[in-house]
């Protein structure tokens, strides 16, 4: 059975194209993980954004999992801001740290044109009303870039994010437990394998479209157990029905053996989620004035898991 299993895994990674990028991208986290690993410094690998199953070779049409990934640029700055190294792994065009505060349908709306000067030139600025909000985000993103802390790497397909996850994880692997995965993305059950796939556009004219997808393997399995064993893993889990969230929470620890899952409901999910563990089960719910000041409940999930990150390192030494 485990056989069977583990071949699955095989099968599904030479099913899939590797993406255009990847030698370019293995380098860039090479180079990022050996500068960060020299420090000393924690580094946590953040996936966000949901991947895309297509449908035909050159793709037209495919299948999306949702996720805006709110829930991944939000925390990338909170770990940022607690001195972590952060590789951010997600969708091309979902949302990305520091970005994500400058709304790209109105990104206009914040500019302004002065009239031209004497050797006619145009002066760009920002209107006043979002001076305050946009230098102190520009602030924070220009210490971390000045200090090479933020490594963006995209994603669209299934294919492509495992390819580069699994890549990404066994480099981490040589940091030991100072490594972190906060798996945040919404990845895709399910797939269609590249022998199956029509490679041009299907055609509307053959009548109704019937599919057949395959499973994809869960990679936490060997993620967990061969990827990168040494680091502190989380994982998260969506549901709609909020009665099975933290019994499958549950399953998934005991199967996977990582350290922890988050469990959130999809309405809910930026006001309450469940930090479980295999011993603990911890609420963080915002309160009504908290969500009144704006406050960001990943600023709360990020200062729990640092404390529970430094217990880890702690047993292993
Ligand atoms: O981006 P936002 O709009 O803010 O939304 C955030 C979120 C709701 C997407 C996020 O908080 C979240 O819950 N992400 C995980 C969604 C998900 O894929 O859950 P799942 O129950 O289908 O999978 C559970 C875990 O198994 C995930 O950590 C996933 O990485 C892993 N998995 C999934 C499929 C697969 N083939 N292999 C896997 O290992």
């Amino acid at each position: 059975m485990e056989a069977k299993d583990c071949n699955s895994k095989h099968v599904f990674f030479n099913q899939t194209s590797i993406p255009d990028s990847f030698d370019e991208c293995c380098i860039e986290i090479d180079k990022f993980i050996n500068q960060h690993s020299t420090d000393g410094r924690k580094i946590v690998l953040i996936t966000s954004g949901g991947t895309t199953v297509p449908l035909e070779s050159r793709t037209v049409r495919f299948i999306d999992n949702f996720s805006s990934g709110t829930r991944g640029s939000a925390s990338a700055e909170y770990f940022l801001s607690h001195d972590y190294a952060v590789i951010f792994l997600h969708r091309h065009k979902s949302l990305e740290p520091f970005s994500r505060h400058i709304n790209r349908q109105h990104f206009i709306d914040i500019l302004q044109l002065t009239p031209e000067n004497e050797i006619m030139e145009f002066l760009f600025s920002v209107k006043d009303e979002h001076k305050e909000k946009l230098s102190v985000v520009l602030k924070q993103f220009q210490s971390i870039e000045k200090e090479n802390l933020l490594l963006k790497l995209e994603f669209t397909s299934l294919g492509d994010y495992l390819h580069i996850l699994k890549a990404a994880c066994e480099k981490l692997n040589t940091v030991g437990d100072k490594a972190m995965l906060y798996l945040a993305a919404a990845v895709s059950d399910f797939y269609i394998p590249k022998a199956d796939m029509s490679e041009h556009k299907i055609q509307s004219s053959n009548g109704p479209l019937e599919l057949k997808l395959q499973l994809v393997p869960k990679m936490l399995e060997p993620l967990v157990k061969d990827w990168v064993p040494s680091a502190f893993i989380i994982s998260f889990k969506l549901e709609t029905d909020k009665d099975i969230l933290i019994s499958k929470s549950r399953q998934a620890l005991d199967k996977y053996k990582h350290q922890l899952v988050i469990a959130n409901e999809l309405e809910k999910r930026k006001r309450e989620v469940t930090i479980v563990s295999t011993d603990t089960v911890t609420p963080i719910i915002l309160t009504e004035e908290e969500v009144r000041l704006g406050i960001e409940i990943e600023s709360i999930i990020v200062k729990e898991i640092l404390k529970l990150h430094d217990n880890f390192i702690s047993t292993k030494h």
